[in-house]
């Protein structure tokens, strides 16, 4: 746990800032239209909200999770539209079923690039009933985009749209 004092005014702001937009996730995922609508919503909603999240989207496991398709996204057009578990980012989650973290592209092997601004990843596994059934998948053209905050709140969003998986 962080004490008020070390995690300063700015940390204080970045974490109320997500707990309201845990808020607009719930109410997203509550509402109408289709899984797939409700699911882009909340790309858009992430998207337009967090600076620093550039490109936003999930990935759906297929196979038992040996393979991931995308889903809805916002951001460039993605010509990643289905990986094997183990390759990329993406495919490293499917693998581990734990969540990664890349400060910096340019120096990451097993990396699969859609868009050469993109500097930082961050890609969360989502679970529903225990099963791996897909992640989240955020991109930054910032590098070392990613902490222990944005962590913390997309395992949250993970959580939130489990159940429109
Ligand atoms: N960079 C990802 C591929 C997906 S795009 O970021 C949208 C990866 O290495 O798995």
């Amino acid at each position: 746990m962080y004490t008020t004092k070390s995690v300063g005014i700015r940390g204080l702001v970045v974490k109320k800032r997500f707990s309201e937009l845990l808020d607009e996730v719930r109410k997203v995922v509550a509402g109408k239209g289709d899984e797939w609508g409700r699911l882009k919503a909340v790309c858009d909603l992430l998207y337009e909200r967090v600076e620093h999240y550039d490109w936003v989207g999930f990935y759906i496991a297929e196979e038992g999770g040996k393979v991931l398709v995308l889903g809805p996204y916002r951001g460039k057009p993605t010509e990643h539209i289905k990986m094997e578990a183990g390759t990329g980012v993406c495919g490293r989650v499917a693998q581990s079923r734990e969540p990664v973290i890349v400060n910096d592209v340019s120096k990451e092997k097993n990396y699969l690039a859609c868009d050469g601004d993109v500097r930082s990843e961050i890609a969360v596994p989502v679970f529903k009933a225990g099963e791996f059934v897909g992640e989240l998948d955020i991109d930054s053209k910032r590098a070392s985009a990613f902490g222990k905050d944005d962590l913390q709140f997309l395992r949250q969003v993970a959580v939130l749209v489990a159940p429109l998986f």
